[in-house]
């Protein structure tokens, strides 16, 4: 096991055969392989070569989720700049039979002059992917290097792979206070199992439990989440059609998007402080 790096991604893997592939592009990890199979979804029509953000895998939204409509972030475009922007190899971190790690490191000297422009904080983000036999661990850590302090979002952006949305159902946010994004209306969820059976796109605030991804009743993916209160659940449905860059047309059908972040409140980080969150996808 261990790393392979070539001038645009890195792959890390084990001896058991599972492995873990990441652009330097967004530090999008665009492919994670257990017993041969694909656990996430990436549209076959998905730009990987920097023109635009990666469509699957897992984008890293940051600092702004979704637009905003004021403050220091809204000149931004949507879900921030850390998608679409090089990130730097810092290296492997530690390996072993059953472990593999790699970080990588985005600063204000990554982003273009018009990026740095527009978010003029000096800031320092180290982002850690760990691969074990059952899980793929994703770690960020935000430093603030300036004298001002900074609002911010954070989310992971994951699209899983499914082998049919019609028999996905989504555990643990029963309770839990959601915006709806496609009524723009809000509710509370009275699902124990969250099925999917058209276009959702909501922000479930504070849940408490861990998600839990099921196919036909067995579980799929555990989501464990370290200081990311937050879980967003987004499928396009048939408006995946109207995608210049998701492919096939009913890909919709084997994703769901289920989405660890820091996104329905402001997150303030003073000068000299860290603020460190992670995911993990546990099969
Ligand atoms: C989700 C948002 O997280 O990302 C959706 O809740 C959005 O509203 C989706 O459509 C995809 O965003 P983008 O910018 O990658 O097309």
């Amino acid at each position: 096991g261990g790393m392979s790096v070539e001038s645009d991604n890195v792959t890390l893997s084990l001896p058991s055969g599972e492995s873990v592939k990441v652009l330097l592009y967004g530090a999008t990890v665009i492919s994670w392989i257990v017993d041969g199979q694909e656990k996430l979804f990436l549209s076959e029509k998905a730009k990987l070569d920097g023109t635009k953000p990666v469509r699957g895998g897992i984008p890293l939204v940051f600092p702004v989720f979704g637009k905003a409509t004021e403050g220091p972030t809204a000149v931004l475009t949507q879900h921030g700049f850390a998608r679409i922007c090089k990130w730097e190899l810092l290296g492997k971190t530690s390996e072993s039979e059953r472990s593999v790690q790699v970080d990588f490191g985005l600063g204000p000297e990554n982003l273009t002059a018009g990026l740095q422009k527009q978010w003029p904080y000096p800031f320092g983000l180290i982002y850690s992917v760990t691969l074990t036999r059952t899980s793929l661990e994703t770690k960020i850590l935000v430093r603030n290097e300036g004298s001002e302090t900074f609002d911010f979002n954070w989310l992971f952006h994951t699209y899983l792979r499914v082998p049919d949305i019609s028999t996905v159902g989504v555990e643990g946010l029963k309770g839990v206070q959601y915006k709806d994004k496609v009524t723009a209306s809000e509710a509370t969820e009275e699902n124990a199992e969250l099925a999917i059976v058209s276009k959702v796109d909501r922000v479930y605030a504070n849940v408490s439990n861990t998600v839990v991804v099921k196919s036909g009743g067995n579980p799929l993916y555990r989501v464990e989440r370290t200081n990311l209160e937050d879980v967003v659940i987004w499928n396009p449905w048939e408006d995946a059609v109207g995608m210049a860059d998701f492919s096939p047309d009913d890909g919709y059908k084997n994703m769901i998007c289920v989405e660890a972040g820091a996104v329905s409140k402001w997150h303030k980080l003073e000068p000299q402080n860290v603020w460190e969150a992670g995911a993990v996808i546990h099969i």
